[in-house]
């Protein structure tokens, strides 16, 4: 997507290429994940005993919000309510909060009130299924249950508009029924998601919503994969540890590297999207070691090499055309702004890079951050770009980004005849 068919409202958004993801809650005391309530199908009545147990730190917002500063992130998106369906703020609705059992506090509002003044854009996370309720896994059975919880996600999302001024982002979440066999419009009409869309739209103008509910909104969030929208921006949302570990998962042990999480980033970048990156604080709120240190040093990369990664425009060039895929013999993808390309280079190739396949005239070549020229040839034929006189150590530890102004939009070049290099 160019910049000039974003809409107004989503200007921020596609900017922002980088936003922290918080799981937090009653999981997170158990340290065995978000899931734990429903896995390990423990009664609700005894499940609750947690929420007594509920002692974040205080300001503990400050410090999620420090760390999603430190990582270069525009934006956050918290769990207000995830699917174990306690509270992390105060509402009339349910007793079940975090305003109203163990510590008292609305930790919503302390995490919007952190994140508007570091100047980071507040997003909202709300799990429309609810294990509390009988009537989500056996809506025919007990009716009653069903339209309580139905009731109540319409009041706690007005709730949740209301009562914390500009929300810039809203994430629904479990909007999937129980049982895996409604369509998409089924769904939407189980939640009654039209409507409660249209509520959210009138109490938020210029919010941007995603399509968990299962209607169609203004972005799209892939889970555990980089995608492209398709005709949507994308937001593709990770785990920095295993896949799934969303909550606070004590034993971790597949932390993504450092180089790791720059090229998830580069990857939404150059599919014009933004990469959701999610940790999970701990019992008491705090985040762990190994967490805070790789979101810092994503954030040193990326203060580094912003002007490649803000705001760039899907990328048409070799690497790109299989989005998710790095690991290509190539020396990394693409991302581009109009006629400026940025190579961005995880495999330094040394004092020689050639790029196949690039169907535009090229106008200057440099390395980013450096302003002198380097030579190049690029050839009307065969449509290779050779890059000469490049250091021949990598300038950038963990990814070095050639830059490379294009005399139009950059687009990939056809190969008709695939063995016509072969002799030259
Ligand atoms: C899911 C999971 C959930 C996680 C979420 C993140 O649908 O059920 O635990 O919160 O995706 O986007």
């Amino acid at each position: 997507m160019s910049s000039s068919s974003i809409r107004p409202h989503m200007q921020w958004f596609n900017e922002a290429r980088l936003g922290i993801y918080i799981h937090y809650g009653l999981y997170s005391i158990l340290g065995r994940g978000e899931w734990t309530m429903y896995s390990e199908r423990i009664p609700a009545k005894e499940y609750a005993k947690l929420a007594d147990q509920f002692f974040p730190a205080p300001r503990c917002a400050e410090e999620w919000v420090e760390t999603a500063c430190a990582a270069g992130a525009k934006y956050m998106v918290l769990t207000t309510r995830h699917h174990e369906g306690f509270c992390l703020f105060d509402s009339k609705y349910s007793d079940f909060t975090s305003a109203k059992c163990g510590c008292k506090r609305d930790i919503v509002a302390e995490y919007v009130e952190a994140a508007r003044k570091a100047g980071l854009r507040v997003g909202l996370y709300y799990s429309l299924l609810n294990w509390r309720n009988p009537g989500y896994f056996e809506p025919e059975k007990y009716p009653e249950s069903y339209q309580e919880m139905i009731d109540t996600i319409h009041k706690q999302v007005r709730e949740l508009m209301t009562n914390y001024g500009k929300i810039d982002l809203l994430e629904y979440d479990g909007g999937w029924d129980a049982k895996l066999a409604k369509t998409r419009a089924e769904r939407a009409a189980f939640w009654r998601s039209h409507e409660l869309n249209a509520m959210v739209r009138v109490l938020q103008p210029g919010i941007i919503i995603n399509e968990r509910a299962c209607t169609d909104e203004d972005i799209v969030t892939p889970e555990q994969e980089i995608r492209a929208g398709e005709g949507k921006m994308s937001e593709s949302c990770m785990c920095i540890g295993d896949s799934c570990a969303w909550g606070y998962t004590r034993f971790n042990p597949n932390w993504k590297t450092p180089v790791q999480l720059i090229q998830n980033l580069v990857i939404a970048a150059q599919c014009g999207g933004n990469y959701l990156l999610n940790i999970g604080p701990a019992a008491d709120g705090h985040i762990r070691n190994e967490e805070y240190t790789r979101l810092s040093v994503l954030g040193h990369w990326l203060r580094r090499n912003e002007e490649a990664i803000r705001a760039s425009e899907s990328c048409d060039l070799i690497g790109s055309s299989r989005p998710g895929i790095v690991d290509l013999n190539l020396q990394g993808p693409w991302t581009c702004k109009g006629n400026t390309g940025y190579w961005c280079i995880f495999r330094w190739p040394g004092r020689t890079a050639t790029a196949v396949k690039v169907g535009t005239p090229v106008r200057k070549v440099t390395l980013l951050n450096d302003d002198k020229a380097l030579p190049f040839e690029w050839n009307a034929d065969t449509k290779r770009l050779k890059i000469n006189g490049l250091p021949a150590l990598p300038p950038d530890d963990l990814c070095s980004i050639i830059k490379v102004e294009f005399e139009d939009v950059p687009q990939l070049a056809d190969e008709p005849d695939l063995a016509e290099w072969i002799n030259g």
